[in-house]
């Protein structure tokens, strides 16, 4: 069913060719938005472009690593001339994690990890939110329970997590009084390409994520559309005065903890 909360807004969602950033393009655009999609992977996204279209929603794809301050450039470039400098809604999504002992991790590892994870919202957020400095805007960042939460073999994405927890907070105390909210979504394991790879490469060092530890930590998987629903909320004016915070997506994991 179509729905309305955000009618009218530009959004751009990186990361939103596939996973659960492909379910937030799909409903920020059923929910109204003008979707700009950013991914590395272009049949994906010129894929879901289509899907949106002929559902009735608007949105449309460019190319970009987000990791590559000259290749977001060039996407928001495109964006602001499509959007004529107005932006509303950012959802920093992309990413990707590194399964390692800490011990085999190397320099290149660490860099492409803080590169993607976190440069990624740096370079994003920067080259956006002079579109969003004269009517406000939200950004909604992709984290994890993995900011908070360690989990053995994962010390370099649970690092980028952290940093992701932080970069929101202090995004949010710089632009509150610019009428920007700064949020961040922090999911438990979403059954998607990422969740998948991490739990079977987690299985092979022998941590502990079986199915069945799955369901004890978390109840059962989380689906894709339950974070895109809550970057919605974050996302749309019903979270007015909801700035700077993480929201946690785990069927009350961390909470038992
Ligand atoms: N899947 C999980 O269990 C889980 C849990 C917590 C947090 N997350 C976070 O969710 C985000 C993505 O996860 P997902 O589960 O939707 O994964 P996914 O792998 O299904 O989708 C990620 C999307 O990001 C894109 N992407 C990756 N690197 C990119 C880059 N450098 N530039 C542009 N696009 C890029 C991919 O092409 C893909 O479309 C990450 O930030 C991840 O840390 C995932």
């Amino acid at each position: 069913m179509p729905g309305s909360r955000l009618e009218g807004k530009h959004a751009i969602v990186s990361g939103g060719a596939a996973g659960a950033g492909g379910a937030a393009s799909e409903v920020f655009a059923r929910e109204g938005a003008n979707v700009v999609i950013v991914d590395i992977q272009e049949d994906a996204g010129l894929a879901l472009v289509e899907k949106i279209s002929e559902a009735g929603g608007k949105a449309s794809f460019f190319k970009a690593d987000v990791s590559l301050s000259d290749e977001v450039e060039d996407a928001i470039d495109k964006t602001n001339r499509l959007f004529n400098h107005r932006i509303d809604v950012l959802f920093n999504h992309a990413g990707t994690v590194i399964i390692k002992p800490f011990l085999e991790s190397t320099e290149h590892d660490w860099d492409r990890m803080m590169n993607i994870n976190v440069k990624s919202m740096f370079l994003m957020t920067k080259a956006v939110l002079p579109s969003m400095l004269d009517h406000g805007g939200a950004i909604v960042n992709t984290s994890s329970i993995s900011a908070v939460a360690g989990t053995p073999m994962e010390v370099l994405y649970c690092t980028s997590k952290g940093a992701c927890h932080m970069f929101t907070r202090a995004i949010a105390t710089e632009y509150r009084d610019n009428g920007i909210r700064c949020n961040a979504v922090c999911p438990g394991f979403i059954r998607t390409a990422h969740g998948t790879r991490e739990l079977n490469e987690l299985r092979e060092y022998g941590v502990e994520v079986s199915e069945e530890d799955i369901c004890r930590i978390q109840g059962r998987i989380c689906e894709p559309e339950e974070v895109a629903n809550a970057a919605l909320f974050l996302a749309s004016s019903e979270a007015s005065f909801v700035n700077g915070e993480t929201l946690f997506v785990d069927n009350g994991m961390l909470v038992r903890t």
